[in-house]
């Protein structure tokens, strides 16, 4: 059973990373042959179950509050805001400070009476009243006393919102510790329904969190094995697990040792849960993992142990271009070792982190999908393949939206080929009718863990529910009607125009282009920066100063020694001497060049600085033993500094303002 580690399954995954979405697109749609006519089926299917859960049941509290209060307020920022920090803060003087902030600005009275909750309505005086009890704007008596009010409330406040973050956090989480929720579960299982449970936590700081995580894993799964009956592992609870949660540094630039530590990791709890006859998926994280995740997968997968065992799960994103590439990597990964694995296809839940993380890092594209009915329509059409693969693998559809279920049941043949799968809290009353009118299955993901883990899950559960687009915030709000709600994502793609994130080169326009951005998790980016490294390996530089005058010729070069690695000297430094320092004053003018010289000048550099970011990395990296995270900050921030200073500079220059453009000693 050949493994498949060498650097182009790597190669492969990232070749698509930043592939063009429109090109991506176009060619699932051709492959994936929906017509007109079934996607007219769906979009009726679907809009009739959104009249039936409208009609129903009532929305859950959850669905309520963010349909209220979603992305689109300030308010709602504002909670997620506070929802996202409050639960780390750990003293009291700062949670004050911050609810303040948070609450304090923000236009509550708004909302009053809006919902068709009472409890929310109740939220909102809470919050109303918090925020006029912290507005201290209005002066005079008024004034006093609120001041008064506010630092005898205080504690009251800091009490009351901590307990709304809970109450909210509540409604994601089933239970603290697996025993309880086990018992709780039994009575919602039947064959038809069943769990994968998720032990809250991830992105483990520190080996110690690692080695916990791992620990609880395992325990988790010795508890949920004696809930394990039938033979059928389809119809058993399984569990979910975060790589990121059994490694503190499971990235790109430690891929080394993250392979050499969680292979064994994830590989131990995958042996465990084949003893157990259950399901151990591996949930999917950030994009720059995605190629790693794979990697520890194919290892795992490859172990001869795990033989005859149908449970191991992978979860793929749609929002991704690359999620129709990894697809077909699995389905050859599960031939290769002969084995038949699970797949869970999901949106993703990591769209926010994905898109600001490119811009800040000034990424020439993004990740992922920028338009909603893109995700969508990728969703649909690897759907589609992924039911052309069920001989390897065992689809599962984890979406609470009832356009996208429609397509699903449109395009499956048989009911028993896959199942559903949604989140404990969330599209509860969609998946009972789903069930009752189509006998099929659906396995619930159900958080397990303490209040302390939940927070990351917490956020994501709030971003992508607080956004208008989002399926659970439009099935509340009555006045979307159920055809837009179901509205055809393909007809979307095709008429509305494509949004406008600016990527992250235009971040700063019109004031100035943004720095250049390395993405270094990107293998292709990688192996660029190598390339145009690797003619300085071994370069020798001679720094001395550069003068407008004659350089003093006394002092002697010094050699400079790699503080990463005493064997190599880049090359040499002549120190300026006081006489260079003399000449260089005597030299130095107001830089009288007319305004659009100086800006061409000065973006010019920095144009010839990113131009030779090879030979900068190389030198940064053996003069200063700089890591390339750090190179790469260091080019970004001169070149940003030049091109805005170029966007700043004035006609009249300032006084006492002297030519100087060479950071760097270059010929
Ligand atoms: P919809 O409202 O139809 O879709 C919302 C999604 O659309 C967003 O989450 C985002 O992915 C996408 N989106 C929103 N705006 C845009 C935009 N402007 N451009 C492009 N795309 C956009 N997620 C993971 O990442 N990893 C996991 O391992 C994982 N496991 C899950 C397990 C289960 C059982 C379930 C139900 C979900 C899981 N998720 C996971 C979360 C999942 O990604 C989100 O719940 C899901 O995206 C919501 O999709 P939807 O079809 O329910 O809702
Ligand atoms: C998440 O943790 C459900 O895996 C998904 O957001």
């Amino acid at each position: 059973m050949a493994l498949d580690t060498s650097p182009s399954l790597r190669h492969r995954i990232d070749a698509d990373t930043y592939a063009d979405p429109d090109a991506v697109l176009s060619k699932l749609i051709s492959n994936t042959k929906l017509s007109a006519a079934s996607r007219a089926d769906i979009s009726a299917a679907a809009a009739q179950l959104v009249r039936d859960i409208r009609g129903s049941s009532a929305p859950g509290l959850m669905e309520v509050f963010l349909a209220e209060y979603g992305l689109s307020t300030d308010e709602g920022v504002a909670l997620m805001c506070l929802a996202e920090a409050l639960l780390r803060v750990p003293d009291a003087d700062t949670i004050d400070a911050l609810i303040e902030d948070k609450i304090a600005p923000s236009d509550w009275g708004r909302h009053l009476g809006h919902s068709t909750s009472s409890l929310v309505n109740a939220s909102t005086w809470a919050l109303m009243l918090t925020g006029r009890v912290l507005d201290d704007e209005h002066p005079g008596p008024v004034r006093h006393l609120r001041a008064a009010i506010k630092r005898l409330g205080e504690p009251v406040i800091r009490t009351a919102v901590s307990r709304a973050m809970k109450e909210m956090g509540r409604q994601f989480v089933l239970g603290e510790n697996m025993n309880s929720v086990l018992e709780g579960a039994a009575n919602m299982v039947d064959s038809w329904v069943t769990f994968s449970y998720d032990m809250l936590g991830e992105a483990a700081r520190t080996d110690a969190d690692a080695k916990r995580y791992h620990l609880s894993y395992s325990r988790a799964i010795s508890a949920i094995a004696a809930a394990c009956t039938s033979d059928d592992i389809r119809k058993n609870p399984g569990i979910s697990v975060k790589l990121s949660a059994l490694h503190p540094r499971y990235e790109v630039a430690q891929a080394d040792t993250a392979m050499t530590d969680l292979v064994p990791r994830l590989r131990a709890l995958a042996l465990l849960a084949k003893s157990a006859g259950m399901g151990l998926n591996v949930d999917a994280e950030e994009a720059d993992r995605l190629a790693l995740s794979l990697e520890v997968i194919d290892r795992v997968m490859s172990e001869p142990a795990l033989a005859g065992w149908d449970g191991f799960g992978i979860v793929v994103q749609a929002y991704g271009p690359r999620a129709g590439t990894v697809l077909q990597t699995l389905y050859d990964m599960a031939e290769r070792h002969d084995r038949k694995i699970m797949v869970r296809l999901v949106k993703g839940a990591y769209w926010d982190t994905e898109i600001k993380r490119a811009q800040v890092e000034g990424i020439d594209g993004f990740p992922v999908f920028t338009r909603k009915a893109a995700t969508d329509v990728s969703y649909i059409c690897n759907a589609k393949t992924l039911l052309g693969m069920t001989d390897r693998i065992y689809p599962q559809f984890a979406t609470h939206n009832a356009h996208t279920v429609a397509a699903i049941l449109h395009m499956a043949k048989e009911r028993e080929a896959f199942e559903f799968q949604r989140l404990h809290g969330m599209g509860e009353t969609l998946h009972r009718l789903v069930m009752e009118q189509n006998e099929t299955r659906c396995r619930i993901y159900a958080p397990v863990g303490a209040h302390r883990d939940l927070l990351a899950y917490l956020v994501r559960r709030l971003l992508e529910n607080g956004a208008n687009s989002s399926f659970v915030n439009q099935i509340v709000d009555e006045n979307v009607s159920p055809q837009v709600v179901a509205a055809d994502p393909f007809e979307m793609l095709e008429s509305t125009p494509a949004a406008s994130i600016p990527k992250g080169p235009a971040l700063f326009l019109p004031l100035r282009e943004n720095a250049r951005g390395f993405d270094l998790a990107h293998t292709q980016t990688l192996e660029a920066i190598y390339t145009a490294r690797a003619p300085f390996a071994t370069h020798q530089w001679a720094a001395a100063p550069l003068l407008a005058g004659e350089v003093d010729t006394r002092s002697t070069p010094q050699p400079v020694v790699n503080p990463a690695n005493p064997q190599d000297t880049p090359g040499t430094v002549r120190p300026a001497t006081k006489a260079d320092v003399a000449t260089a004053f005597d030299a130095a003018t107001i830089w009288s060049a007319p305004l659009a010289e100086r800006r061409r000048i000065l973006r010019q550099a920095a144009d010839i600085m990113e131009d030779r970011h090879g030979e900068i990395f190389a030198l940064l990296a053996r003069e200063a033993g700089k890591g390339l995270p750090d190179c790469v900050a260091e080019l970004r921030e001169a070149v940003d500094f030049l091109r805005y200073y170029a966007a700043q500079a004035t006609t009249t220059p300032p006084a006492g303002i002297f030519t100087c453009i060479s950071p760097w000693n270059f010929p």
